[in-house]
């Protein structure tokens, strides 16, 4: 029985890849490499584990983050009512509980075929850009559909109409690896029907997204900026056509163009923006940074529906709420890997590597020593990305601009955590609309910037594709 190293060098000898002959070679686990979240890594890896705080949050400081849980979780109702802290749901709508689309604080998916509403996954809508709305652009980075404004919401409070219905067709995609192997691949088709305003904008774009995951939030929010900006310069200067770029986009509460981190295209800058604009969007709910409802002049039964407002206009969600979301969206723990040390896990990083997906998912940080919360500070994260944005190819695009992400464009998701998709949310649909089945069919969609990493993953024969599936199941 030959040793460990002996067996894997052979395994890798017969892999025999070329694309990247300067990637490492790992033989072993690197040190800590199981806390992907440093620090802040929790243990338990069960189907409760996207949910857990901090490993490092002292027990003090647990308090506002179940409170900031109870109000992820629970439902807000209609206004009026006697709920006044949690009331104010609607007029338009998605879902009443942040937890309804981030599912135990994992991804959404696609509505099943005949599903009533599109639950945990949203439609993003606008309309050409032109010079007449370059305030809004630079704002708002996009242009809203005139009647329907930029996010279509399907659900409604009595007296007010829903937007209508949202269905997801899927037509097959085959493809082949190189050794013969066949995989079908689904497209999908989006259908937009039962508009309650009349006809939309005839060239209206659409962006269906389903919910991300909500680990490791702060962390990513604490990568030090230079340190995005270092990813993008190396992969300019490696000239192997990856070029990926941060999103520049607008901060509400400082007024000015800054750079963008969370979203599928990176269009919100920080977690409080991203939380203000899900309260507002997805369940129609007023903040001090957003106090109006998202109801466009021409839904007039939306604009005068009763709101939840305070006594003195107070905004539905108060402050305080918002800080304890906030302080919520950010200490949601990144699990721990498993099997760090299995030879196929080791084969398959190196796989992982060889075929340069590390060029955009980008392994390791330190995070900046002045992060938000001190536990969140100086730690030695693993979140497989570079935050930033690359063109991925006609299939995946959705022909919709976000400030400066193009209608190809993806910002590289992190992947820590996605073996425990099944665990956590009881399926594996990934990508931005869920249309991957699983993690195999996520990786064959990548095309443009990542049609070369594509390439050799078609090249793989059984055993090497079993090997990257361990890799990325061990995340
Ligand atoms: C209707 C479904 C839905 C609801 C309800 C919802 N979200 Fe989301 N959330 C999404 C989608 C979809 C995205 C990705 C948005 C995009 O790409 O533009 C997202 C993104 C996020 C992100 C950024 C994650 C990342 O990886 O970049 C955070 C943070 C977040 N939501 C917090 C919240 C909070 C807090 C609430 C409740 C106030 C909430 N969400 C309610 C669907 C939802
Ligand atoms: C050019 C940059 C780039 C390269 C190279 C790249 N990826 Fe990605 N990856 C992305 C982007 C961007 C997305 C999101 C695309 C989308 O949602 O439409 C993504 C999505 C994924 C997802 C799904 C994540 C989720 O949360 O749904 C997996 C898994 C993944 N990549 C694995 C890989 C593997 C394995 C390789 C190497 C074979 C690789 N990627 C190479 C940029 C890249």
């Amino acid at each position: 029985m030959p040793s460990l190293p002996l067996r894997l060098s052979a395994l890798l000898l017969a892999l025999g890849l070329s694309a990247c002959d300067d990637a490492p070679r790992f033989t072993k686990a690197e040190p800590g490499e199981a806390r992907s979240g440093g620090a802040a890594t929790v243990r338990k890896t069960d189907q409760n584990s996207f949910s857990l705080p901090s490993a490092n949050l002292p027990p003090s400081r647990r308090v506002d983050f179940s409170v900031g849980n109870s109000f992820f979780r629970s439902p807000w109702v209609i206004a009026p009512s006697t709920t006044t802290a949690r009331d104010g749901l609607g007029p338009l709508f998605n879902t009443n509980a942040c937890q309804g689309c981030h599912i135990k604080d994992g991804r959404g998916h696609p509505p099943p075929p005949n599903a009533p509403n599109a639950v945990s996954m949203l439609v993003r809508l606008s309309i050409p850009d032109a010079p007449e709305f370059a305030k809004v652009i630079e704002q708002i980075g996009v242009v809203p559909e005139p009647v329907y404004g930029g996010q279509f919401q399907d659900m409604a409070v009595p007296g007010v109409a829903p937007e209508g219905k949202v269905r997801v067709d899927y037509t097959p995609v085959p493809i082949r690896f190189k050794d013969g192997t066949e995989v079908e691949l689904r497209k999908p088709l989006l259908q937009i029907t039962q508009l309650g305003y009349g006809p939309m904008h005839p060239d209206t774009r659409f962006s269906a997204r389903v919910a991300p995951p909500m680990i490791g939030l702060g962390l990513l929010e604490a990568i030090p900026e230079e340190a995005i900006l270092a990813n993008a310069a190396a992969q300019a200067k490696a000239k192997n056509g990856i070029h990926g770029r941060p999103n520049q986009v607008w901060d509400d509460a400082l007024q000015k163009t800054v750079m963008g981190r969370f979203g599928w295209k990176a269009g919100q800058p920080n977690l409080n923006q991203q939380n203000v604009h899900a309260f507002s969007g997805d369940m129609g709910l007023t903040t001090s940074l957003r106090p109006f409802d998202d109801c466009t002049d021409a839904q007039t039964a939306c604009k005068q529906a009763p709101n939840g407002n305070g006594p003195n206009g107070e905004p539905e969600v108060s402050d305080n709420i918002l800080r304890l979301v906030l302080f919520y969206s950010r200490n949601l723990a990144v699990p721990a890997r498993r099997g760090i040390n299995d030879a196929e896990v080791i084969a398959g990083k190196n796989l992982f590597f060889q075929a340069g997906c590390d060029s955009c998912h980008t392994p390791k940080y330190t995070t900046a020593a002045n992060a938000a919360e001190p536990e969140l500070a100086n730690q030695v994260i693993r979140p497989y990305s570079d935050l930033l944005l690359h063109d991925m190819g006609d299939g995946l695009a959705d022909h919709r601009t976000e400030f400066q992400a193009s209608g190809r464009d993806w910002r590289t998701p992190p992947l820590w955590g996605i073996g425990l998709t099944q665990a956590v949310s009881g399926h594996t649909q990934f990508l931005h609309d869920g249309r991957a089945r699983n993690l195999l069919e996520a990786v064959l969609w990548h095309g443009g910037e990542a049609q070369a990493a594509q390439q050799q993953v078609l090249s793989f024969n059984a055993e090497q594709r079993a090997a990257l599936l361990a890799f990325l199941n061990s995340l």
